[in-house]
């Protein structure tokens, strides 16, 4: 897991975006999570996803290491239905749930299968999404646009925001600052 954690703190330092929302060192404590898994998270070792030159090097740490990561699905069915529960799933990376210990900002690696819907949801939390692979038509109350790998996406505290992933999967690692950083998105009606 140090590994994909170094390549995330040097997509952050080496990205305008991502290093204006937070920096963090690498010199974290390990919370020692053991590894799980979910429905979703056997296939993301197997799949190519569509990287950039910039984030090429994370999707491949992550492959590698997918075994080891404390995978998530919090979702109840009832919420987002079966599809999207059974075809998407997380772990904290940075947090203070994480594998390395924050308790200033907080990062996620996150996967959805291809097409599968995220419906409006928000959090307390301020957030940047930044693509690692794949591609997905990201919308907010003022605007719609489609994100690829190495591209960046904000939102403030209590925006709502929702999410079309397209024909490729989509890899991302979420960082999130603020109020509410121990908290988890919820689906707004
Ligand atoms: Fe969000």
């Amino acid at each position: 897991m140090h590994l994909i954690l170094q390549h995330a703190h040097m997509l952050c330092n080496s990205n305008r975006e991502l290093k204006n929302f937070c920096q963090f060192n690498t010199n974290l404590t390990d919370n020692n999570l053991g590894p799980t898994i979910t429905l979703a998270s056997s296939s993301i070792t197997t799949t190519k996803f569509k990287s950039s030159h910039e984030t090429f090097p994370m999707i491949e740490a992550i492959k590698k290491y997918a075994d080891e990561a404390n995978w998530r699905q919090t979702y109840s069915i009832s919420e987002v239905g079966e599809d999207f529960a059974n075809r998407h799933c997380y772990f904290e990376l940075v947090g203070p749930n994480g594998h390395f210990y924050n308790n200033t900002i907080r990062g996620f690696v996150c996967y959805w299968g291809e097409y599968l819907k995220y419906n409006w949801h928000s959090h307390e939390a301020e957030e940047i999404y930044y693509i690692l692979g794949g591609k997905a038509l990201f919308k907010t109350k003022n605007m719609t646009k489609v994100l690829k790998a190495n591209d960046t996406q904000f939102h403030k505290s209590w925006e709502s925001h929702a999410m079309e992933i397209l024909e490729e999967p989509l890899l991302t690692l979420i960082l999130w600052r603020g109020n509410g950083l121990d908290k988890l998105a919820q689906i707004d009606d």
